[in-house]
């Protein structure tokens, strides 16, 4: 079941985001930039605030109960590199390692679709670390093409990531 997440998840969204962060990157950073940046990203207080922005919309993926993965959209942030007119951000895309292969992250991206449609967007784009092959695999599935390239900031480490980019309903 995926569902538009409120303000009563943060904590437990906090633990999840975290938790899956440092499994997917953890092994490849200095600990200290992994500890700096997700005190700052996965906070309860920030998963708060993002909770209750009106332009970020965060869905999450339960199966049986349990949070099975989490996507947030937004429109706020202009990308990198051209796409549409009316682009929304593709902020967050996580699915936790018991579910992925599972066909989970397949109908969280189609939620993500119905909610950057429902914010007026006409293109969906998303900053990805070019090391992680299975999310560019993934992606590329999806119908994103790579755009450009954008700094990322992890703590200390200036890192470069992909920008990639689709038309909206573009999905398979
Ligand atoms: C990225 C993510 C959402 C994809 O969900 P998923 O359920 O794993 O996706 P799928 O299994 O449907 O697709 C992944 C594809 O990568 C391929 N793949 C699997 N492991 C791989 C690996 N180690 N290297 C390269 N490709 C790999 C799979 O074969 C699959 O393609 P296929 O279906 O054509 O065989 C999920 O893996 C995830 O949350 N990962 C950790 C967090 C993350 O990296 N999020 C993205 C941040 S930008």
């Amino acid at each position: 079941m995926i569902r538009r997440a409120g303000i009563e998840d943060a904590a437990r969204l906090a633990d999840f985001a975290r938790e899956i962060f440092d499994a997917t990157f953890g092994p490849w950073n200095d600990p200290l930039d992994m500890q700096a940046y997700m005190d700052e990203a996965f906070g309860e207080p920030q998963q708060a605030h993002e909770l209750v922005d009106p332009e970020i919309v965060t869905l999450l993926a339960e199966v049986d109960g349990h949070l099975a993965g989490y996507a947030q959209v937004s429109s706020r942030r202009v990308p990198p590199a051209p796409t549409s007119d009316r682009p929304v951000e593709l902020m967050r895309f996580y699915v936790g390692r018991r579910w992925q292969g599972r066909g989970v992250a397949k109908s969280l991206m189609e939620a993500v679709d119905a909610a950057a449609d429902a914010l007026g967007g006409t293109a969906l784009w998303l900053c990805v670390w070019g090391e992680n092959a299975r999310a560019t695999a993934f992606y590329r599935k999806c119908g994103f093409t790579e755009i450009g390239t954008t700094p990322f900031q992890l703590g200390s480490d200036t890192q470069t990531d992909l920008v990639m980019a689709r038309t909206l309903g573009a999905s398979t």
